[in-house]
Formats: structure tokens, sequence, C-alpha cells
């Protein structure tokens, strides 16, 4: 009974995706969404409960043979006190769904609608609200805000670049490009969670390439959705960062090689000035005889 029911759920429902074998229903930040449900007999007179999933369920909407939380039953969830309603006219043909007005981030979840009296019949979908972002000049900018991106700093090692995206749901997986497309080896992302909305920063460290300009792209796997910042790096800032690295280098390599070439060089040297220091001792040594020798031939003549 529940497959077929579920089947004609999906089909007269447009906006109700199936994925991963759970009904997802997509909808804006503050637009309304209708959470289907509905059965083949009338539901005026039977009982049907919808609630939030979560660490505690909540109650999102209960109607009782006529008796509902819009009339004085009690017991609703204030997160949706005054934002749920129930189509009256519909219930006659089996129609137990629900509007949920105005959501809000935290809407987004699962939902039940279930019928305690009918063998415990229970429908299952997700709700998913996505952010809405205005730019200043109050336009729809999309799911996800643009990511912000900057020059942190200037390393021995390159110039370091900082992605970032504030508030987005779902979360978002960042990548840094350069301008061929190639995605670039970056730090691990930062992600941090409030309100259910994700903050994710992702830094990366570029070196002088043949290009200078750089993106980084925000991808959203759920929702099919992509946006992009691209950054230009003054080449400058290469040759800064390139040069410190020569200068390294270079030390590195007298350190290397340079040093023990010095080394014998002036071992070389050493020798080469011993050797005219010998031959200029054998010189003195020749040389001083000499007079010598006349004097002593003197002294024999004398
Ligand atoms: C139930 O009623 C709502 C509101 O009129 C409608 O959008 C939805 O399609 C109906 N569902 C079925 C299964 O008829």
């Amino acid at each position: 009974m529940s497959l077929p029911l579920w089947i004609s759920v999906l089909s007269l429902t447009g906006f109700v995706v199936k994925s991963n074998g759970s009904k997802i229903i997509r909808v804006s930040e503050g637009s309304d969404a209708i959470l289907p449900c509905s059965i083949k007999e009338s539901v005026v007179q039977k009982l049907f409960d919808w609630r939030k999933d979560g660490e505690k369920k909540k109650e999102v909407f209960m109607y009782d043979a006529g008796l509902h939380y819009n009339n004085g039953l009690p017991g609703q969830d204030d997160q949706f006190r005054g934002r749920v309603s129930h189509f009256p006219d519909q219930l006659k043909f089996g129609n137990a769904s629900i509007r949920i007005n105005n959501t809000k981030i935290t809407d987004s979840g699962g939902y039940t609608c279930h019928f305690p009296h009918i063998n415990g019949l229970t429908f299952y979908m997700k709700l998913v609200v996505d952010p809405v972002f205005k730019d200043r000049s109050g336009e729809i900018s999309g799911a996800v805000p643009k990511p912000s991106v900057m020059i942190l700093d200037v390393t021995d090692s390159g110039v370091r670049l900082k992605c970032e995206v504030q508030g987005a749901f779902p979360k978002p997986e960042l990548r840094w490009k350069d301008s061929d497309g190639n995605i670039l080896d970056a730090e691990e992302a930062e992600i941090s969670e409030r309100d259910g909305r994700y903050h994710v920063t992702l830094q990366t460290t570029v070196t002088s390439t043949t290009t200078t300009s750089f993106q980084c792209v925000v991808q959203q796997k759920d929702l099919n959705h992509e946006t992009a910042s691209t950054i230009t790096v003054s080449e400058k800032l290469f040759v800064n960062s390139s040069g410190k690295v020569c200068i390294e280098w270079l030390l590195i390599g007298i350190g290397l090689g340079v040093l023990p070439t010095a080394v014998l060089a002036l071992l070389l040297a050493f020798k080469f000035i011993r050797i005219i220091r010998i031959r200029g001792t054998k010189k003195n040594k020749e040389d001083e005889p000499e007079p010598m020798m006349p004097l002593s031939s003197d002294d024999i003549t004398v």
C-alpha cells in the first residue's frame, strides 16, 4: 500500500525530487514550502501529525478530526507557531499536506507525516531551505555568496592566498585553480558551522607560474551550484618572493658547492704560495751563498 502511495505523491508534486531514496523539497529562504502527504481516503475525520526530526522531535502540525494547532489544539513547537497551515478543502481528497510560511534555514531537516490510527503509516521527506543572499542593491545573488579572496602574505615560498565563504548551505567545497583551470595544492580547508550554515576558508601558496591570476571555486554538489572569485597577484610579489628564494639558493649553493670549491681554491692557493715561498727560500739560499763564495774565495785568495 505504501509504495503506490509514494509514487502518487511523487508524481503529483512537481517540486519533489527523489534523491538517495528520500524525497527532498527544496525552497529558498523566506519563501513558502509545501510538504506533501496524502492517502487515498478522506482524512477529514482522521488524525495526522507532522513532526520535524532532530535531537528532539518537534511538533510541526497536528490535525485531529477538525481540531488543529491553528484553532486551539495545544502542543505546537514555538519554531512553527503561526507559520504552518493545512489545506482544509483538500482533506476530503486524502490530502494532508501542509504549508510552512516564510521558511528559515533552521527549518531544514527531515519531516514525517504520521497517521497513528492508520497502522502507523508514516511518510518521510527532507526539507532544504537554501539561504538567499542579497547584494547591496537588494538583488538576490544566489544560494551562496561569492567567496572573498585575498592575499595573506608574501613568504619565501611564495604568495599565500586565502579564500573565504560565509553562511553557505549546504556545505560547500572550495578549490583553488590557476587560470588554466588546474587545481592547485592547498592546505586543509577550515570548516565551522553556525545555525546550520557553513563558514569555510581555504589557503594556498602560489609561486610564479605562467599565470598571475588565481580562482577560488565554490561548489555545492547537492545544489548543482558553482560560483567563483578571481584574484590577480602582481608580478612584483613573485619577484619579491623569488628574489628571496634566489638569495636563499645562493646561500645554499655556497654551502653545498661553492664553499668546498673555495676551500679547495684556498688550499691550492696556499700550496702555490708555499711553492713560491719554497722557491723563494731556495732562491735566497742560492743567492746567499754566492756572495759568500767570492768572500770565501776572497778569503782563499786573500
Ligand atoms: C494537496 O494540496 C496542495 C495544496 O492545494 C497541493 O499543492 C498538492 O498538490 C495536493 N496534493 C495532492 C496529492 O493532491
